[in-house]
């Protein structure tokens, strides 16, 4: 949003935290976040938990905002159950452990902080559960992640609910699995779950999925399994075009509400689901400084100090992020490539982008990257990761301080 002229995110200008902290720099707002997240909570009649996925976003300033506001946490690793335990040790009851290839410490961790249930996506997977359970003698509620065969429409590196992928276990050969799984009395087969891919922009995909959910979940009941949670996944896309401004982020919220409740209604499931993009994602910014603009040929390049390293996103999936300027000025647009310092062609955040062409020094924000950001950076080029801000009102906190290289090399040897 622009005050005066100037971009500012709730009460503080984005001018004034790019000359305290330097740039790249990500900023966040709390009240977005917290907005967002109520948007879930508040959306579902039928008893749910919101649980949200801490790989979109793991800043624990942030992970401590998602807390207060009441969610729980979608997990993929050992690393993000501590990160989770560290903001909130009475929040490992609201955890989900998802992921693909989980080892047998994280199992145990897990099973220690008493979470909630493990997405467990293979048969291997429940044996080695069962082993760390009985070991632990505790029991582990488990969820087997089904793969519906749902095609998401999505960007191919993040859909994953098609039989060819690598996730879950095709939903025709569940009911074997938790058959077998029912044999070892530290597993308690406690529920479904599925997650059908990210960035997905029709609700009808999460409504096809959850009907064939809902129909083993029937199946498996009749085989006397006592199933009490259905987890939906994440998933739910943003829209990264229109600068958020106009996108109704209550009323997607409300219409994948709609279609999850339909697919579930009358079956008395407790509903877990895994938003991670669409609670942080609009509530983020990376600020960038333009230090040259150079033209080769035919092409203007605007290069700024923030790079791949720090936002893969346009790089890896093409993705594309609104690329504004702080200050509101006056001059002539034209078609640029903005880069960073990188040694790669694929080093950009936004090609051919008509856009009025900023001079060296000015300042650039890259909307809507407060999902898949941070995390997915990187120190490539020996570039230490930016700093992070958590905006509160008219307060400004660093949520994390920027990487010096002395840290990057603090564990090498020569
Ligand atoms: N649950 C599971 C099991 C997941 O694999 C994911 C995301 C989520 C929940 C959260 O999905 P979301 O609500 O954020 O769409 N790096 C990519 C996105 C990768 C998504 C991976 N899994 C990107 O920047 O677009």
């Amino acid at each position: 949003m622009y005050r005066n002229g100037r971009l500012v995110c709730d009460g503080v200008g984005l001018e004034a935290l790019a000359k305290a902290h330097g740039t790249p720099l990500y900023v966040y707002s709390a009240e977005q976040i917290r907005y967002r997240a109520g948007l879930f909570a508040e959306a579902f009649r039928i008893p749910h938990t919101v649980c949200f996925s801490v790989k979109a976003n793991s800043a624990l300033g942030v992970l401590k905002v998602v807390a207060e506001a009441g969610a729980g946490f979608d997990i993929v690793s050992g690393g993000e159950l501590e990160r989770v335990l560290r903001v909130d040790r009475r929040a490992a009851r609201r955890v989900v452990f998802s992921g693909v290839g989980k080892q047998a410490a994280e199992m145990d961790a897990a099973l220690k902080a008493g979470i909630l249930i493990f997405n467990v996506e293979s048969e291997q997977e429940t044996e080695l559960l069962a082993e760390r359970a009985a070991k632990a003698r505790k029991r582990a509620r488990f969820a087997l992640r089904v793969n519906p065969d749902v095609f998401a429409g999505t960007h191919p590196y993040i859909s994953t609910g098609l039989r060819e992928h690598k996730f879950g276990v095709a939903i025709e050969d569940a009911r074997k699995v938790y058959r077998r799984a029912a044999r070892s009395k530290w597993l308690d087969a406690a529920g479904v779950s599925v997650h059908i891919g990210s960035q997905i922009r029709s609700v009808d995909p999460f409504g096809a999925a959850l009907a064939r959910v809902a129909k083993l979940v029937g199946e498996l009941r009749k085989d006397g399994h006592d199933i009490r949670y259905v987890d939906a996944g994440g998933g739910l896309g943003i829209d990264y075009g229109a600068a958020g401004a106009e996108f109704d982020a209550a009323a997607k919220v409300r219409a994948y509400a709609t279609v999850v409740e339909k697919a579930l209604s009358g079956m008395g499931v407790h509903l877990l689901i895994e938003p991670g993009r669409f609670i942080v994602a609009q509530a983020g910014a990376l600020m960038a400084r333009v230090l040259y603009v150079k033209r080769n040929g035919a092409k203007t390049f605007v290069v700024t100090d923030a790079a791949m390293n720090d936002l893969i996103r346009p790089s890896l999936y093409q993705a594309h992020h609104e690329i504004v300027a702080v200050k509101k000025a006056a001059g002539k647009t034209a078609k640029v490539d903005v880069v960073g310092p990188i040694c790669e062609s694929g080093d950009f955040l936004a090609r051919d982008r008509a856009m009025r062409v900023p001079k060296p020094g000015e300042l650039l924000a890259v909307l809507d990257a407060g999902a898949y950001g941070m995390t997915l950076s990187s120190n490539y080029n020996t570039r230490g990761r930016a700093a992070e801000i958590l905006v509160e009102g008219r307060k400004a906190r660093v949520i994390r301080k920027r990487e010096t290289v002395g840290e990057l090399m603090a564990g090498e040897s020569v």
